[in-house]
């Protein structure tokens, strides 16, 4: 799917704003300040293409990017606690579950955790609507660089165990660092070869 340029589309507020599902895309899932906008701008080598940004619920919209003609590159807001207004954060978490539950060309939704904090019941409970959903995801540890190869090792164990009881759940882990640079090739290569 990587091929073309990439571009900023819209910023969705509610399931009619979507774009019409005539072709494949992905989505970046996890809680606030996960790392979600900053692997997107990794990914596509553009750095404020994604808003990133150390208050978490800095992305308060389903944002839509096109990845040339063939498909889209989907950044989601955040679940868990943000710094917004209740009613407004209320309002996104719908549309959030809505979007994972209902999308009929979501073909990966990549689930990312903080690989310094691990699985929390926040994740467990989004992985849980994916599998009900029968949405293929995949995880991704963020942030590694902030934590020694020790602690890697340790949370890589501590979410494989995680994930065995989520039948949508792809076995892999991808490792990244979105400031290092760290697995933002294989994640590339990943959903350059879904179809
Ligand atoms: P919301 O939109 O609020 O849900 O957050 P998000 O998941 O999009 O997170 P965002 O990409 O805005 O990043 C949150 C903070 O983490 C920012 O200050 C980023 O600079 C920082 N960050 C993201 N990825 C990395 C990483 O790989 N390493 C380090 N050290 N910091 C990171
Ligand atoms: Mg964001």
């Amino acid at each position: 799917l990587f091929a073309g340029p990439v571009d900023f589309l819209k910023g969705v507020v509610a399931m009619d704003g979507l774009p019409p599902a005539d072709r494949p895309e992905v989505c970046f899932a996890g809680r606030s300040n996960v790392g979600k906008s900053s692997l997107i701008n990794a990914l596509t080598g553009r750095n404020h293409l994604a808003r990133a940004s150390n208050t978490p619920g800095r992305t308060q919209e389903v944002n839509y990017f096109t990845l040339g003609e063939q498909a889209y590159l989907v950044d989601l807001p955040g679940y868990g606690f943000a710094k917004a207004p209740v009613p407004v954060v209320a309002k996104w978490q719908a549309l959030l579950k809505k979007y994972l539950s209902g999308r009929p060309t979501l073909r990966r939704a990549f689930a990312l955790i903080d690989s310094r904090h691990g699985v929390k019941d926040v994740d467990h409970e989004i992985m849980r609507l994916l599998d009900r959903a029968a949405v293929p995801f995949q995880v991704v540890l963020t942030k590694t660089d902030k934590i020694s190869r020790q602690e890697l090792e340790a949370v890589v164990v501590q979410v494989e165990e995680a994930l065995q009881k989520h039948p949508a759940a792809y076995p892999e882990l991808v490792i990244t660092s979105s400031e290092k640079g760290h697995g933002i090739a294989t994640l590339r290569a990943i959903i350059a070869g879904l179809e």
